[in-house]
């Protein structure tokens, strides 16, 4: 099992807690994005990977409505009613309100499960997880979806992963306030061991692509705050959805999301936009192109092409959307110099977190090193280099 050790505390925690033992339990992953960056709610594609950290919630049923609630780490515990659970009262954005706001991806989630079946009982839950807050690797996504599995499996809702990816989204959009795509829930419940998710966020269908043994993945933790729920992140997609309106007015074929203009018809069409809307729009547009000529790419072997176009992605976040920061770039610059790294770009929403950069993997000790260092020497302070893993995606345990 992974993480048994997170598991085995879990279970101790449970019992002390509750008096009992849990009946369900659950894990979920958390991700890296290796390739294809604010694609997922343009419709577009994505290379991603379930990741060896990541979240088991343990739960069992109450004899009344009530539901107790605890974070494992913090050992803090709400209480809520489970016919009564509603988004928190404060408004977009959310997340710099109220108090103990992990509660609100588990709420959330169970709110999705209870409108497809209204709940006849309470629950008391705890969940534990080893996902890094704040670096990008989406804790939350390995939260709603552990939190998910396990409900699911508790209340006996058929749910299928689709299901269960919107249903996580929707809590982020709704009790958390950030208007996400389904990138992080998909990648959870889909990853596979050794290998990396490419994605259709069209048609919301998944295949995993084996990358070979020569391929290794480093993230880099700026450890710098990563803001997407208080606005940056919602600000960039609504200027995506205000191109692709734009887009569907000029060109003559359908135009439903950004996924459905071309680079060509970008430079063509673009008049008309604001500059900054403008350019917005080409990154997403870049990225799907990118994925592609990613896969096609990986499908010749040719690795050292597909970190070539993993650089370019960086390079349009900095430039074109804007959603990089001091120090990713300086993680990426420094990449480009060292022996045996491929690629590096920043992973997930940006403005800070982590970037992910793909090594040879005879060069991993010797990458590591030297990316921590010219970190160090820019900044005076080291970043937190470490291997990912291509990890399965999420079960019941
Ligand atoms: C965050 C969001 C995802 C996706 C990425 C950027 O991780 O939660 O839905 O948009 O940013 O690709």
């Amino acid at each position: 099992m992974t993480n048994k050790p997170i598991y085995d505390e879990l279970q101790g925690k449970f019992r002390a807690h509750f008096g009992r033992y849990p009946e369900v339990v659950a894990y979920a992953p958390g991700r890296i994005e290796v390739l294809g960056n604010h694609t997922d709610y343009n419709e577009g594609f994505v290379f991603s990977a379930a990741i060896q950290f990541g979240t088991f919630f343990a739960v069992a049923k109450s004899v009344s409505m009530g539901c107790r609630l605890v974070a494992g780490d913090l050992m803090r515990e709400v209480t809520f009613s489970a016919d009564d659970v509603k988004p928190p009262p404060f408004g977009y954005p959310l997340s710099k309100g109220g108090s103990d706001t992990w509660q609100n991806y588990v709420k959330g989630t169970f709110a999705g499960l209870a409108e497809r079946k209204p709940p006849a009982h309470g629950f008391d839950g705890m969940f534990l997880g080893n996902v890094p807050l704040g670096s990008g690797l989406s804790s939350s996504a390995a939260l709603e979806m552990s939190t998910g599995i396990a409900l699911a499996k508790l209340y006996n809702i058929a749910t299928d992963a689709v299901m269960l990816a919107k249903i996580g989204q929707n809590a982020e959009h709704t009790f958390v306030g950030c208007k996400c795509g389904l990138l992080d829930q998909i990648s959870s419940l889909a990853g596979q061991e050794n290998r990396l998710v490419k994605t259709d966020f069209r048609s919301v269908s998944y295949e995993t692509v084996n990358m070979g043994a020569e391929a290794c993945f480093l993230l880099c933790d700026t450890r710098t705050k990563h803001a997407l729920a208080d606005g940056a992140y919602n600000r960039l997609r609504e200027s995506c959805e205000q191109a692709a309106a734009h887009f569907a007015r000029v060109l003559r074929h359908p135009v439903n999301a950004i996924r459905d203009v071309s680079m060509t018809e970008w430079a063509i069409y673009k008049r008309g936009l604001p500059e900054d809307v403008a350019n917005h729009a080409a990154h997403p547009i870049g990225e799907n192109e990118r994925v592609l000529k990613g896969a096609k790419l990986l499908s010749e072997g040719n690795l050292a092409g597909f970190g070539a176009v993993m650089f370019d992605s960086h390079e349009s976040s900095r430039v074109l959307f804007g959603n990089s920061c001091a120090e990713l770039d300086a993680v990426v610059d420094a990449a480009k110099k060292i022996p045996g790294v491929l690629g590096a770009r920043l992973s997930g929403g940006g403005f800070g977190g982590s970037a992910v950069v793909l090594v040879h993997s005879r060069d991993v000790e010797t990458a590591s090193a030297a990316l921590a260092s010219a970190y160090a020497a820019t900044f005076n302070t080291p970043c937190d280099v470490s291997v990912i893993k291509p990890a399965a995606g999420a079960y019941l345990v």
